[in-house]
């Protein structure tokens, strides 16, 4: 038997229960794992709120680190007793142990520890993908980046200062600033108490005081809504707007303000269509964890929390008081 968050309605962090449930053999192609961590991640909030749709009862999660206990038939290159972690899969990680599809599995080398990597797997191959895939740097840009004391955001920092890329990053707090930065964000702008309206006039003003007036040639914005119209005014023509989450609520364009702002390019990326096919995926993680080992990107979470208070770790990130990871201890 084993423990799993699930919930049976969506709504607030209260639909959030601990339950048992039975975990029995792996089936064809699938592993047996048992957490170590289970990483918590703002696209959880949006699978219990109902804001992402998925039929219920459901488990949540798709973030976690442990070992393989055993694997089912097929399964070729994942063994038992190997250390591995995931990112992709049906929701579910929030448990101790669960049946996993074994191709979705990260063997995690060692010199990286589960505790470490629990931080990465969801966040660090967001920044991967974010800065080395879908709007590429090449070392020496200004960028804006927002939620830069985030999950994300703290991996992003390091991957920036480790490319050579300079990051402006917005932050709520002072506090946050400072940790930001303590990782490799070069600038800072403090956004605690602004209205939309402020966000929109106060992040522009800032960036182009940064930039001797130019802007900047990318923004990843994964707070959405509220900080759509900042980064569109924060960009050079003909620059890049990575809309990668929605925080604060979803963005709406219409196409010709894209013209209006500079003929700006936008995306919408989604993790699944840049780290699949699973030999892709395992490059990915082989990249991120080369920075792990050679010291230029570290990982700690910085909230932990009990399974059982998967709630109070979900009630704190949408509140806005975490940094970094938080994760979930079976
Ligand atoms: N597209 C993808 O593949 C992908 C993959 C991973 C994550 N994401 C997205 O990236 C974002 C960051 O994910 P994460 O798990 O690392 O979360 P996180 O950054 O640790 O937490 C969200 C942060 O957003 C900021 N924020 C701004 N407005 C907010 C609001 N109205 N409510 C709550 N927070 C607000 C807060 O930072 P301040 O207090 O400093 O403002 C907060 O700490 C999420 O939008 C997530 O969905 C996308």
């Amino acid at each position: 038997m084993a423990k799993a968050i699930r919930f049976h309605k969506t709504g607030g962090p209260e639909v959030l229960e601990l339950e048992t449930v039975e975990v029995g053999e792996p089936g064809p192609g699938q592993a047996r794992v048992r957490h170590a961590f289970v990483a918590v991640n703002f696209i959880d909030i949006y699978f219990r709120s109902g804001r992402y749709p998925h039929p219920l009862p459901a488990g949540l999660g798709s973030d976690a680190v442990g070992m393989v206990e055993a694997v089912g038939e097929g399964v070729t290159d994942i063994r038992p007793g190997q250390r591995v972690g995931y990112l992709l899969g049906p929701q579910g990680a929030y448990s101790d142990v669960r049946l996993m599809p074994a191709d979705v599995l990260i063997p995690l080398p060692d010199g990286v520890s589960d505790r470490t990597a629990s931080t990465l797997m969801m966040k660090g191959l967001t920044a991967q993908y974010l800065f080395r895939q879908v709007r590429p740097l090449q070392g020496g840009e200004t960028i804006l980046y927002h939620a830069a004391a985030g999950g994300v955001g703290l991996v992003a920092c390091q991957w920036a200062r480790a490319i050579g890329v300079t990051m402006i990053g917005t932050v709520s707090t002072e506090a946050k600033a400072e940790v930001a930065r303590a990782h490799g964000c070069a600038h800072t702008i403090v956004t605690g108490g602004m209205t939309p309206d402020e966000l929109t006039r106060e992040i522009p003003r800032q960036v182009r005081e940064l930039t001797g007036g130019k802007g900047v040639p990318v923004v990843y914005d994964s707070v959405g809504k509220d900080t759509l119209m900042a980064s569109l005014d924060s960009l050079q023509v003909r620059g890049t707007l990575v809309s990668n989450g929605t925080t604060s609520g979803p963005v709406v364009v219409d196409t010709t303000l894209l013209a209006v702002k500079g003929s700006i390019w936008l995306t919408r990326p989604a993790m699944v269509h840049y780290a699949t096919p699973r030999s892709h995926m395992l490059a990915m993680a082989d990249e991120l964890f080369a920075h792990v080992r050679a010291g230029r990107i570290t990982g700690e979470p910085k909230q932990e929390f009990a399974l059982a208070d998967a709630a109070r770790a979900h009630r704190a990130l949408e509140s806005r008081q975490t940094t970094g990871a938080t994760v979930l201890v079976p």
